[in-house]
């Protein structure tokens, strides 16, 4: 394994011109692949509520429920810094919330940072997180959690004056103390401004090719779902043709009777089929396991 990266590595790679690689992941075996593919950042992002759990917004996603995934995440992360997204409502209501919150998701998540949503309003807020000793990254342009005051999921910041807003949102972040910044949902040309004039890295999602970063949701980018497709997605896989391939081969063969074979199959030399309901002479009441038990090994794919 290579270095941890963390929020300097971040900071260096800007420096170097190198872009960063991000990606959305919520539990411990799309981490460990996404790892092992070569992510730089692993956001645990409240997306979850939308592609995991099948809300319509990132709204109802609780406190608890993120605490759960970045536990998860963190487990098969080995290289990627992680960060934990303040999902809504955790950190709005009061600045003592929201470091509250925050070391929640540090002290119980295990992530590295932060995330949360809001411009110049919310520089109080990251200052004290970060007085805390937690890193945050900012996000602005289309922020969801704010989907009924855009009116919607609409592009940010294509007139003057909501450019302008953003920009200065973006310079307040990094004063207060961010160290990168999420950009959604907003202009190629936009997003090439505030990178220049920021120090500290912007990661960009439908927000053109001149961030110091991208990031996807990990579902979108595999192709997990056929009947989304927003212009600044694209499907790297098509992981729901793959999965349904596999399933239905799965389904015909349970129907066929074809599986399990022998290959997939346990076997006893000495078993006898007791006729009765009384316990079989010899039976062992305890879970020791008996003499020359087979041992299947880890069950389940879990992570290694
Ligand atoms: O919740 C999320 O996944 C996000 C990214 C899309 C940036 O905030």
């Amino acid at each position: 394994m290579k270095d941890k990266v963390t929020i300097h590595t971040l900071k260096r790679l800007k420096q170097a011109a190198q872009k960063i690689c991000m990606v959305t992941a919520y539990d411990a075996t799309f981490a460990r692949i996404l790892d092992e593919a070569g992510a730089d950042v692993m956001l645990v992002g409240d997306s979850v509520g939308m592609v995991v759990q099948g809300h319509e917004s990132t709204l109802p996603v609780t406190m608890d429920q993120m605490i759960y995934h970045c536990m998860a995440v963190t487990r098969g992360a080995k290289r990627a810094h992680v960060v934990g997204d303040m999902p809504f409502m955790s950190y709005q209501t009061s600045v003592e919330a929201a470091v509250r919150n925050a070391g929640r998701l540090v002290a119980e998540g295990g992530v590295g940072s932060v995330k949360l949503e809001g411009g110049a309003e919310f520089a109080d807020t990251v200052a004290a997180i970060v007085r805390a000793s937690i890193p945050v990254m900012g996000h602005l342009g289309l922020t969801p959690q704010s989907v009924h005051k855009m009116g919607g999921y609409v592009v940010q910041g294509k007139d003057e004056q909501a450019a302008r807003k953003i920009l200065q949102d973006a310079l307040a972040l990094e004063r207060a103390g961010c160290y990168a910044l999420v950009l959604e949902g907003v202009p190629t040309e936009l997003a090439r401004q505030i990178t220049q004039r920021l120090s500290i890295p912007t990661i960009g999602i439908g927000a053109g090719v001149d961030c110091d970063g991208q990031v996807l949701v990990c579902y979108d980018l595999l192709g997990m779902n056929p009947h989304f497709k927003p212009k600044f997605v694209k499907r790297f896989a098509d992981l729901h043709g793959t999965i349904t391939g596999a399933a239905s081969a799965f389904f015909n063969e349970v129907r066929a009777g074809t599986f399990p074979d022998e290959d997939h199959s346990f076997h006893s030399k000495t078993l006898r089929l007791v006729a009765s309901n009384a316990p079989a002479p010899g039976s062992n009441e305890s879970s020791e396991p008996a003499e020359g038990a087979e041992k299947v090994g880890p069950i389940y794919g879990v992570p290694v």
